[in-house]
């Protein structure tokens, strides 16, 4: 984005004079451009989601959505636009929560020609750095999801297993919550819609699930999407959980979810999807459009004799080897099966192994704790850490063969929609 572009603003004033006033005053800067204009908080943010502004001049007092609340909605969903918020009175009550709000600037009304000038010019700067920042750090794979303002181009990873037991949703919950952080967040998604138990595992009940979104996934906004996820606050990542009963399942189609899935990587760096052992639509199209596989399996001959009928499942659907991580999990050394024998004989190297250790996984899962909150010099954390890393890389290492692949031939791992 070059200096000379225009400054894009949006004015929301509950009273169309303030609106008209501050739009007249702003005509004779030619750098400054009024894109829109609305008159509540909510229309406030409808206007801003479309027209993705630099800058918002935000009243505080509104029917039916304040100013405050409305500036907290737009900075989550919108991080580079700026907003000047337009009060009465230098109340210093309001300014502190405007700001803690994520407010840029205070003007009173009605401001001067020059102060709102200069406040608009200080946005306007700012959220062309943030733009530029945010444009230099998400590099989009593809674009998909791009042009929508998006703030990620997240991956989506699914933990299957196709035998019960295994340890998919213990590894679900726990590489989600090594992988979070700050400045990658992470959404963990419970595809398991009858049996799911991605809740119980980190202690939390929501009576919100996929059942609430299915019927409107045509028209999601991040904040009906976020109203809809439980926040699991001592990790800090999102959940969203599987219906309350099972019999809420059928009412979700597997495009529905799948849907629902693209529309998370926009808002977070990893959508973890937790699923079931039984194909059903919605796990089929979570792999469908999966960045990553990470396929599960113990030393036990049922387990593995699965794995390879799942690895064949994949080839039908046209998985990329590339994408599957191959896990051996509830490793026992006792055991002569090893991990390269297993590898070898599936034809699918094992990149990680994951110790047996009831004592820390069992009480883990009793309590609603995930042990990767827990003491991270644990043997089976530091795997666990080391389990994220492997995803990390193979993300990268599969960014750079669809490099290549787009040069060279075509398609080979156009699976996941893009
Ligand atoms: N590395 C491990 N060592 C020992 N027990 C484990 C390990 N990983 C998972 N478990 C245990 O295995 C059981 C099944 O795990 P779960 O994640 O529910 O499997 P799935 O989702 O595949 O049915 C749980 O009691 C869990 O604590
Ligand atoms: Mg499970």
């Amino acid at each position: 984005m070059s200096s000379t572009e225009k400054i894009r603003v949006v004015i929301v004033d509950d009273i169309a004079e303030t609106r008209e006033n501050i739009r007249k005053l702003l005509q004779f800067e030619k750098d400054v451009e009024v894109v829109g204009a609305a008159r509540t908080g909510k229309e406030g943010i409808e206007v801003t989601r479309q027209t993705k502004p630099d800058v918002v001049i935000m009243d505080i007092n509104m029917p039916d959505m304040d100013g405050i609340t409305a500036t907290e909605a737009i900075r989550r969903t919108n991080p580079f636009t700026q907003i000047v918020i337009l009060s009465v009175q230098g109340d210093p009550n309001y300014m502190r929560r405007a700001m803690l709000a994520g407010a840029r600037d205070f003007l009173t009304k009605p401001p001067t020609v020059d102060e709102l000038s200069a406040a608009v010019r200080r946005a306007g700067i700012m959220a062309h750095e943030e733009r530029e920042k945010l444009a230099s750090t998400v590099q989009p794979g593809g674009g998909a999801a791009v042009g929508g303002g998006s703030a990620f181009d997240g991956k989506i990873i699914v933990v299957y297993s196709p035998k019960g037991g295994v340890g998919t949703t213990t590894v679900a919950v726990n590489l989600a919550v090594a992988l979070h952080s700050s400045e990658n967040p992470v959404v963990l998604v419970d595809a398991n819609l009858q049996f799911g138990d991605v809740a119980v595992f980190l202690n939390e009940q929501g009576k919100n699930s996929v059942v609430d979104l299915a019927p409107r996934v045509d028209e999601l906004d991040p904040e009906v999407v976020d109203s809809v996820l439980l926040l699991h606050k001592l990790s800090g990542i999102k959940v969203l959980a599987a219906p309350l009963r099972p019999e809420y399942a059928e009412s979700v189609t597997g495009e529905q979810f799948a849907k629902v899935l693209q529309f998370l990587r926009r808002m977070f760096a990893y959508v973890i999807v937790d699923t079931s052992v039984y194909l059903s639509d919605v796990v089929l199209s979570s792999i469908d459009v999966a960045d990553l596989i990470v396929l599960l399996t113990t030393q036990e001959i049922p387990a593995i004799k699965n794995a390879r009928m799942a690895l064949e499942v994949f080839n039908v659907l046209n998985v990329h080897r590339k994408k599957v991580l191959f896990v051996l999990n509830r490793f026992d050394k006792r055991i002569t099966i090893t991990a390269e024998k297993i590898g070898e004989s599936l034809k699918q190297e094992v990149v990680a192994t994951i110790p047996l250790d009831e004592r820390t996984a069992i009480p883990s899962v009793n309590r609603g704790m995930p042990f990767m909150l827990e003491d991270k010099t644990k043997p089976l954390a530091k795997v666990y850490l080391s389990l994220a890393e492997t995803v990390r890389q193979r993300i990268n290492q599969i960014a750079d063969l669809e490099i290549e692949t787009k040069k060279g031939y075509a398609g080979i791992f156009s699976k996941a929609g893009r």
